[in-house]
């Protein structure tokens, strides 16, 4: 029996999604032999609501040297994340001897820009490939996993913070008992933390099973990360719905009692309980929606080889590895995926081995159609591939209902 990590009720599994590999691990044809699987099962905790991966691998793993995810890949993302800090240096900064925390500052997108301000700042950062990659934008960077002993190191030696971050990244976190323990010692007193991590709203209203794997091994809600936060003296006071990578939420938490909730938030745990994000019947729901899905895009990419047409993946992202693999898509049905991070490109998929080339592969040569595993980037990849589409090339979005277009 597995038990929920956050508060330790057993869970029973919704969703089976088989043998799956990591899903940032691109290899080499030398590590084909040895490649890591573990078996992806999904659950929702009766107790806290929380929706998670119910045994995945450790966190050495995949987070490490290999680590191939660079945030700064995207030029939206960077002008999100600019703006984003920001507000919260106007807003939330005191005038003096500031100082911001960020975990998971990855290749320092977001942390740059309290840099340029003068702020004194650190990021923790275990996977050295974006550490390092921060470094050399000159920031201060802690190579280590966050958790409380990491939180009671930086305390000592530099104080509390002022502001802990955290984007995308307590999704990928096996011991959040340990990390809001952490936060709870680091956060100044009237202090805040802000997290932004994809919506477990929109998740389940767009069928985004691909939001899943080994390293999203949590899709939070804001009943459920309350509930974790909460057993460490931490509470949610306002939250704030973003666009970014198919769908956020922005949450700002505090210690209980340090700041007023917001109507708003207040608005949003209503529209939680209507749309049943704790109810077994919803997962039950999504369950058949995400087969059907699988079984849509199947179909129709069997119906294009059957007409001799090609097809190529646009993003080898770690989302892709949910898809490829839960459909038992091939390099028979997939030629390559198309990628502009240069440490994947000479790669090869996790599970279904197909090669990773740079966008001028694609640019090139475009292929009859496209399979948008970026499709949480849409608006960014349509401005620089419009001609993808006017030389008669077609989209297909690989979740939701699967369209072509
Ligand atoms: N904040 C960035 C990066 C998100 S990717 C953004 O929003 O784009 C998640 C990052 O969290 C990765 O760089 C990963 O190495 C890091 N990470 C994973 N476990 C961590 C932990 N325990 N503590 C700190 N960072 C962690
Ligand atoms: P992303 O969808 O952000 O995350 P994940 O890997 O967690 O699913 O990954 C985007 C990937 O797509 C990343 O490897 C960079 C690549 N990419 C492109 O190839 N072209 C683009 O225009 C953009 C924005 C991203």
């Amino acid at each position: 029996m597995i038990n929920c990590r956050i508060c330790a009720t057993p869970l029973k599994p919704f969703m089976d999604f088989g043998q799956m590999p990591i899903g940032g691990a691109f290899i080499s044809t030398g590590q084909f032999e040895d490649e890591y699987f573990y078996h992806m099962k999904i659950a929702v905790c009766s107790e806290c609501a929380t929706l998670q991966v119910m045994d995945v691998p450790d966190p050495e793993r995949m987070f490490n040297e290999r680590y191939a995810y660079f945030s700064s890949t995207s030029k939206f993302m960077m002008k999100h994340f600019q703006e984003f800090s920001e507000e919260l240096i106007s807003k939330w900064l005191p005038e003096e001897d500031q100082f911001v925390v960020e975990i998971g500052s990855n290749d320092g997108i977001t942390l740059q820009n309290f840099a340029k301000a003068g702020i004194r700042h650190l990021g923790v950062e275990p996977s050295s490939s974006v550490a390092n990659a921060a470094r050399g934008k000159g920031l201060n960077v802690l190579e280590n996993f966050f958790n409380v002993a990491t939180a009671e190191k930086i305390y000592a030696e530099h104080g509390p913070a002022d502001i802990l971050i955290a984007t995308n990244t307590m999704h990928n976190i096996e011991d959040i008992n340990s990390v809001a323990a952490g936060v709870s010692i680091l956060l100044k007193p009237g202090g805040i933390m802000v997290q932004e991590d994809p919506y477990l709203g929109d998740v389940i209203e767009d069928t985004a099973y691909d939001q899943l794997y080994a390293e999203h091994m949590y899709i939070w809600s804001i009943t459920s990360l309350n509930n974790a936060f909460g057993r460490h003296n931490l509470e949610i006071f306002d939250a704030e719905k973003q666009k970014f990578h198919g769908g956020c939420m922005r949450y700002f938490l505090c210690h209980k009692g340090a700041h007023e909730k917001t109507l708003r938030l207040k608005q949003y745990i209503t529209k939680e309980k209507k749309i049943g994000l704790a109810n077994p019947a919803t997962y039950d729901a999504f369950k058949g929606r995400c087969e059907q899905s699988r079984d849509r895009l199947v179909s129709i990419i069997n119906n294009i080889k059957k007409e001799g047409k090609t097809i190529v993946g646009y993003g080898a992202t770690a989302k892709s590895a949910t898809i490829i693999n839960f459909c038992g898509l091939t390099k028979n049905h997939i030629d390559y995926l198309s990628d502009t991070t240069p440490k994947k490109q000479g790669l090869y998929s996790p599970g279904a081995h197909i090669p990773v080339r740079s966008p001028e592969n694609f640019s090139n040569n475009y292929p009859d159609y496209a399979i948008l595993f970026a499709w949480n980037h849409f608006e960014e990849i349509a401005q620089k591939e419009k001609m993808f589409r006017e030389l008669g090339g077609k989209w297909i979005h690989p979740v939701r209902m699967v369209e072509i277009f």
